[in-house]
């Protein structure tokens, strides 16, 4: 324990030194990157709004020992980040490779690679130090990205290996929905719930990136980013380059914002709620083609219906006939149904409701 302690203070020490060393050829590699990339945080202390996970994370991380792990929460808040950042700082660049095994689930991850692979990797002994005499913890991690795409007797494949490999390797699920997880698996970690990033936290990290990459912006453009991304970081900045991209001369307007992320403008949804209210069917037709015409995606104005419908004075029993068939409509257009169609029968359907009202 002592002897990682030490390990520890020589990593907090070294990317310092990378940094200086790698210095050319990352930044010959940093121009194509992605700017989620470029910006992914590079230690667990670069990780914005998880406090709590940081934190315990971080004492784990100086106790020399790490439980097994599990984290869960929307796209976007950092899970991934954090266990790289981990791990990076656990071992530093050139054990890492040797220490960590990434599997996501563009990788084949059925109940036979389970069995080998997984198993193979975590059977193999490390030691407590490093080639160059360092101390270094002594074990490994195996980092299950996406795991609630993982079938369920590809999991249960697992559940002996972790307690058996429990000497020299610790694991970390990732997943967006927890309950997908089976329950065995669950309770042999620490589980951390990752929230969605406030606004406060995205429009910071934001504008950082406006800054380091000198754009222009306007504040109702940085508001607009913060409001379509629903506390999902990584979308902020995707839409953040797209817009940037958009301008000739770099600025991130609201327009530009509003443009990429295709929202529909608030006046066509109050006017199809008009229609639906007060108008006629002839009407509605017209109004709901040309939407769908225009390409606006039919789940993001079924959305955007949605907010409407539930502020619009209606009374309960109508809000929920109309909320239930979005429900319906939803899934109808997950499954791949014909949108044009699946806006009407609901738009028919709200008009159908509002008639009660006469
Ligand atoms: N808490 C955060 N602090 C700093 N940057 C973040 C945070 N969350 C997300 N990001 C940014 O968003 C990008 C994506 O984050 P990450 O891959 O960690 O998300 P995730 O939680 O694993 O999402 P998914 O569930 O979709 O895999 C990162 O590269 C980083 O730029
Ligand atoms: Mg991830």
């Amino acid at each position: 324990m002592q002897a990682f302690l030490k390990g520890a203070s020589v990593q907090a020490t070294k990317p310092q030194k990378d940094k200086a060393a790698a210095g050319p050829s990352t930044e010959k590699k940093a121009k194509p990157l992605p700017w989620v990339e470029k910006y992914r945080p590079k230690c667990v202390d670069e990780v914005a709004f998880q406090e709590e996970v940081v934190a315990v994370l971080k004492k784990s991380l100086q106790g020399a020992d790490l439980p097994n792990l599990l984290f869960y929460g929307p796209p976007g808040t950092g899970k991934t980040s954090t266990i790289l950042a981990a791990a990076r700082e656990l071992f530093g660049p050139e054990l890492y490779r040797q220490r960590v095994l990434e599997l996501n689930a563009s990788d084949e991850r059925g109940i036979q690679v389970v069995r080998e692979k997984v198993k193979n990797f975590a059977q193999l002994t490390v030691a407590g130090t490093r080639t160059d005499g360092k101390p270094c913890p002594p074990f490994k991690i195996i980092i299950l990205d996406e795991a609630d795409s993982m079938t369920s007797a590809a999991q249960a494949a697992l559940r002996r290996t972790m307690e058996k490999e429990s000497r020299t390797t610790r694991f970390c699920l990732i997943c967006n929905y927890v309950s997908r997880i089976i329950e065995p698996l669950t309770s042999r970690c620490s589980k951390f719930r990752f929230k969605p990033l406030a606004n406060q936290v995205q429009e910071e990290r934001l504008l950082e990136i406006c800054e380091k990459e000198n754009l222009k912006y306007s504040k109702e453009g940085i508001a607009a980013l913060v409001q379509v991304s629903e506390g999902d970081l990584r979308k902020a900045i995707t839409f953040l380059q797209s817009a940037a991209r958009l301008n000739v001369d770099k600025e991130v307007t609201e327009s530009a914002v509003v443009e990429i992320a295709g929202v529909v403008p608030d006046k066509m949804i109050d006017n199809l709620l008009q229609i639906c209210l007060k108008g006629t069917f002839e009407k509605l037709e017209v109004a709901v083609r040309n939407m769908v015409d225009e390409g606006y995606a039919a789940t993001q104005i079924l959305c955007q219906l949605h907010e409407s419908i539930i502020a619009h004075d209606l009374s309960d029993k109508q809000k929920s006939a109309i909320t239930e068939k979005m429900a319906v409509v939803d899934k109808c257009l997950a499954d791949g149904a014909d949108e044009y169609l699946q806006m009407l029968s609901l738009c028919s359907l709200i008009m159908q409701q509002a008639a009660l009202n006469n």
